[in-house]
């Protein structure tokens, strides 16, 4: 079953994705970009192109996006507003032959996509970035992670973490999903193949002024619990009822974790830090 995402979700968690993006990866990252001239990028799962609002300011020269993406509706929102930047949308679904698009591209990139599909799948994105040499970045990968107020501890939130984490192992449309293991998988299977990697931490922190944004989150978390645990409902349900209260108090935190990625071929560099 394909999981679908509306704009509205994905215009919420935009800023607080961009914030939390691992700065540090972008040293090597453009690094290796300037020493292969690069122009071209790929971005797999573009939705309405957060990504692409992202990463394009912060590379130099010319660059030609393709933005994939089997939501046509979203897609159409991605759109570049520099000069420099020229975005072809294409509408394809990555389960069938939406991998073709990696031949011939310098950088391979998706944020908020690698959880969603299976080791084969990977294994198969990564054999074909291999077979093209080039370098792949994959932002924002729930890592299974989330984390509290420790004034506010919740019986309930260990039950809703290991749910949402089972949850996140479903067929999503590309296969069983590795879920919180993919970014993990992902470098061990690039490092496999001799890639150098950088594989770093991009929490979302959030506080009371990303109310909206977690209250979106808990709601999301208390179905795919129920989905998960039926006969708990009425629990699940006032444990998100609890959390969406206090999401405004002035000691609020919530943490989720996330990873972000970076694979360089062999010759470009030579040393993992
Ligand atoms: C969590 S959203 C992330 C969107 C965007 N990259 C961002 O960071 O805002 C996942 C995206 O992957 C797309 N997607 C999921 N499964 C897909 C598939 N099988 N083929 C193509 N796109 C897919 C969804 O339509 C959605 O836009």
């Amino acid at each position: 079953m394909s999981e679908t995402f509306d704009a509205a979700w994905l215009e919420l968690r935009e800023s607080v994705d961009h914030r939390s993006r691992a700065v540090p990866i972008l040293d090597p990252l453009l690094g290796w970009w300037t020493a292969r001239g690069a122009s071209s990028v790929l971005d797999l799962g573009s939705g309405t192109g957060s990504n692409l609002r992202y990463l394009a300011p912060k590379l130099p020269g010319q660059q030609r996006w393709t933005v994939l993406d089997h939501d046509a509706g979203l897609l159409r929102r991605a759109r570049s507003t520099s000069p420099a930047v020229t975005v072809h949308p294409v509408v394809r679904d990555l389960a069938g032959v939406g991998l073709t698009e990696v031949k011939g591209t310098d950088l391979v990139t998706a944020s908020a996509l690698l959880d969603l599909v299976s080791e084969a799948w990977l294994d198969g994105l990564v054999d074909a970035c291999v077979a093209s040499r080039c370098g792949a970045l994959f932002a924002l990968t729930y890592d299974g992670t989330i984390g509290w107020s420790r004034d506010a501890e919740d019986p309930f939130d260990l039950r809703i973490r290991d749910a949402v984490n089972e949850h996140q192992r479903r067929d999503k449309g590309l296969g069983p999903a590795r879920g919180p293991d993919a970014a993990p998988v992902a470098e061990e299977f690039f490092r496999a193949r001799g890639y150098s990697t950088w594989l770093r931490p991009s929490p979302w922190s959030l506080g009371p002024s990303d109310a909206a944004l977690s209250r979106a989150l808990i709601a999301g978390w208390v179905v795919a619990a129920v989905e998960m645990l039926p006969a708990e409902a009425a629990e699940l349900r006032a444990w998100g009822a609890r959390r969406a209260a206090s999401a405004e108090s002035p000691t609020f935190t919530l943490t989720v974790g996330h990873w972000d990625l970076l694979a360089l071929p062999p010759t470009a560099a030579s040393s993992r830090s």
